[in-house]
């Protein structure tokens, strides 16, 4: 068992935290307030290699390992879940699902872009339409529909909650091609956003990660290429679950970035505010909150790394995922409170940072599994 980083994932860390001190920070605080989408930080995030970090060079990404993408997406979450949330999807839920289960077709016209997060010096990222109004945690439920018509799909239905709804180039949507095959006729689509008949819902006004845009989009006899159908027919719900058991693995990994976040500024401000004639951190009620935060953490990291082992060395990592997704999402809630209480009136305002992180981690314990659809994956497989 090796528990130290190479050199370099060290480099990595350092390039994902000064990006984050030098191109995140700045104006974090307004694109919040404003809900204002973090295009120039994505753009970097392209020119970093960030956006396609575990795809293979020949397809046009960073060719690192998971281990690199979980350091990567903690050092950016300390500072910026909205900038993180658009890396994590598209590395995640876009790129590593056409990898795995695209053709070269697909990989050539799509895959090659997403990777690099630019077309044409354009942004290029994609998005993952799985949620519905009435398909979130119960998401063999899809509505949506994918009518074989010859020579194309035809696609009717509505997705919500889509992170990268209005940014995104090219949309992974899951539809049913059979209802009366259950989950077995759900198919997943390649759909670029300029396709006629897609309508883009507005932003949504959230309590958090309110930079990234989040829309529902709807679908009105829109033509789907025959082409873009991923994997053989009837895969497309078992593609998303696959999919999403590495996604959690990036929102574990922000979860856990938020965690340090608010834990660093925690200790910053224990070393610098003074109560009762000495710093606060000399108080035991604060030095165990502290401790505390520091422990859940290093856990929380722990689990991330081990799920990224997983997935590195081609283990099964769907239960160590949900158990990295709920504990570091647990722990981000649970850190963030906190933080905020040490920092007492001063952390119920903006300007220290805390209250929006506090915010931030709430979404993680919802968005990519619920922590109670975490509990239900790894509950069955202890029962299996
Ligand atoms: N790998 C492969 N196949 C899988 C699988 C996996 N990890 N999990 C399930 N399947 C298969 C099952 O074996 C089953 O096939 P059989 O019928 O042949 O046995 C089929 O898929 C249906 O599975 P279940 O019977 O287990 O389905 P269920 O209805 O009980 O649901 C669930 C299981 C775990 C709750 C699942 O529905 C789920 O994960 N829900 C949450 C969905 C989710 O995470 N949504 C997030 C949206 S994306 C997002 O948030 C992104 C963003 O923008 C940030």
């Amino acid at each position: 068992m090796e528990f130290s980083l190479t050199e370099e994932h060290i480099m990595i860390q350092k390039a994902a935290r000064d990006f984050a001190i030098a191109s995140c920070l700045p104006g974090v605080i307004e694109r919040d307030e404003m809900q204002i989408f973090p295009k120039e930080q994505v753009g970097q995030l392209a020119d970093l290699g960030f956006l396609g970090m575990m795809v293979d060079e020949s397809w046009g990404g960073a060719g690192l390992d998971t281990i690199s993408y979980v350091i990567a997406m903690e050092e950016i979450s300390k500072v910026d879940a909205s900038t993180s949330v658009c890396m994590s999807v598209n590395n995640s839920l876009v790129c590593w699902g056409l990898e795995e289960y695209g053709n070269d077709f697909q990989k050539h016209k799509y895959l090659k872009p997403l990777a690099a997060g630019k077309k044409n010096n354009e942004l290029y990222i994609g998005a993952f339409l799985l949620s519905e109004p009435e398909a979130g945690s119960d998401a063999t439920s899809q509505h949506t529909t994918a009518e074989d018509n010859g020579d194309y799909f035809l696609m009717n239905g509505t997705k919500n909650w889509i992170t990268n709804g209005s940014s995104a180039s090219v949309y992974l949507v899951m539809a049913q091609t059979d209802a009366a095959k259950g989950s077995k006729g759900i198919n997943t689509f390649i759909v670029e956003k300029n396709t006629e008949g897609i309508t883009i819902g507005a932003k949504e006004n959230k309590m958090g990660i309110r930079g990234s845009d989040t829309h529902s989009i709807s679908f009105v006899d829109v033509k789907v290429p025959k082409e873009n159908l991923i994997g053989t027919d009837g895969f497309g719900f078992q593609f998303a679950m696959k999919t999403l058991a590495g996604g959690r693995i990036g929102i574990a990994s922000q979860a856990l970035g938020i965690a340090s976040g608010a834990y660093e500024r925690s200790v910053a401000y224990a070393k610098q505010r003074r109560t009762f004639g000495k710093e606060i951190g000399q108080h035991q009620a604060i030095q165990f909150k502290l401790a505390d935060m520091a422990t859940r953490i290093e856990a929380a990291r722990l689990l991330c790394f081990k799920a990224a082992w997983e997935k590195d060395h081609h283990l099964d990592y769907t239960v160590s995922s949900s158990m990295a997704k709920v504990f570091a999402s647990e722990t981000a809630m649970w850190v963030t409170t906190e933080a905020v209480q040490i920092h007492g009136g001063y952390g119920y305002v903006k300007e220290y940072h805390v209250e929006r992180l506090m915010r931030d981690a709430k979404i993680t314990q919802i968005y990519e599994g619920t922590s109670e659809v975490q509990r239900i994956v790894i509950g069955r497989s202890v029962l299996k």
